[in-house]
């Protein structure tokens, strides 16, 4: 039953490889939810096929939004506004979700919202903790993206720091490559190094300014499996995954400590992909031992989906930050308050 001042936001998400819808109450509460991932077709490419993506976001788009609605058990006609991911990620896969809310907001006369992607995986927070608000601390680790990020308010961020060259989730697929492992990387190293140790220690991904870099880091591993193969030895596949774990985790982990620190934070959270990576929840969970709250979303909602651009959305709503038909997409647009490096 929808009672009369709940705020249902529907959003739609499609800017990489996974075509999301989803139904959000109040800004937290999931009531639909579906995910359609796309990641069986990419695979046989070894990464992700923009064009081929697209495609497949226009084929089942349709049916994933009818299937979030069933889910929610409601109709259109119950939607307060739709809320749609406009940027960051791939064009033609970005334009597919926003031509398709453009379309359902003119038929149907209802709001539209747009996404930040990288706002909208910040969000999966408030859908995992109900209770969270801002400020805290937050450890952005995405295929794309890797950053500390202030979280002021809702729509206030301040970017502390950000990789100069790969994102985390970029370096994990990429090692995840040399390796033999199949595609995505992220969470086939996650599983492999579980039985590893840490026995090749790799450079800090920190860099002297304080940012953070992973070109070098992937180019050791490179090194060390090219030197071993020249020797005609074999190294142990999950040493190496656990040893660039823990190089590509702890100084993003350690930064993100840091600044808590600095500026007296009481809370840290995690948000995008690799957020579901084992090494990365079990070192956060360290910080409660020193009476840090430690805010890890759901692992259903670290990687992409629509709840959390709902749930982005929703806060636009309350601020009637609307956006009109002419809406385009933004495949490289910064989250606020990002600023170029030095
Ligand atoms: O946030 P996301 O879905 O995409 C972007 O918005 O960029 O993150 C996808 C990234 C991929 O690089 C994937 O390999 C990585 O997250 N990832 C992981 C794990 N699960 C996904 N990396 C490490 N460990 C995992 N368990
Ligand atoms: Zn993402």
């Amino acid at each position: 039953m929808k009672h009369y001042n709940d705020i249902y936001i529907l959003g739609i998400e499609s800017s990489c490889d996974e075509t999301a819808a989803a139904v959000v109450k109040n800004g937290r509460e999931i009531v639909g939810n579906v995910v359609l991932s796309q990641i069986d077709i990419h695979r046989l490419y070894g990464g992700v096929v923009p064009e081929i993506a697209s495609r497949n976001h226009v084929e089942v788009v349709d049916k994933v939004v009818k299937a979030a609605l069933e889910e929610a058990n409601l109709s259109l006609s119950d939607i307060n506004a739709v809320a749609v991911t406009y940027g960051a990620g791939l064009v033609g896969a970005l334009l597919v979700g926003v031509s398709y809310a453009k379309g359902l907001c003119q038929a149907a006369n209802l709001p539209l919202l747009a996404v930040n992607h990288i706002e909208g995986h910040i969000c999966a927070n408030y859908l995992t903790y109900p209770d969270l608000t801002p400020p805290y601390v937050c450890l952005l680790a995405s295929g794309g993206h890797t950053a500390i990020v202030n979280v002021i308010d809702y729509d206030v961020y301040d970017v502390v720091c950000s990789t100069v060259d790969d994102a985390v989730g970029e370096a994990f697929d990429k090692v995840a490559r040399v390796l033999g492992l199949p595609y995505p990387g992220g969470p086939q190293i996650d599983r492999l190094s579980q039985t590893g140790e840490n026995v090749y220690p790799f450079h800090s991904v920190v860099t002297s300014n304080g940012n953070f870099s992973y070109s070098g880091l992937k180019t050791a591993v490179i090194n060390l499996l090219h030197n071993a193969e020249q020797r005609g030895e074999t190294l142990n596949k999950a040493d190496v995954a656990k040893s660039f774990t823990v190089a590509a985790i702890d100084g993003p982990v350690d930064r993100l400590r840091g600044e808590a620190e600095r500026n007296g934070a009481r809370t840290v959270a995690v948000a995008g992909g690799v957020g579901a990576n084992g090494y990365l929840r079990a070192r956060m969970a360290e910080f409660e031992r020193d009476g840090l709250r430690v805010c890890l979303p759901k692992l259903a909602l670290c990687g992409d989906n629509a709840a959390m651009i709902a749930s982005r959305g929703y806060y636009m709503f309350v601020k009637k930050e609307f956006s009109d038909l002419a809406l385009n997409a933004c495949p490289t647009l910064k989250l606020r308050g990002e600023k170029p490096h030095r």
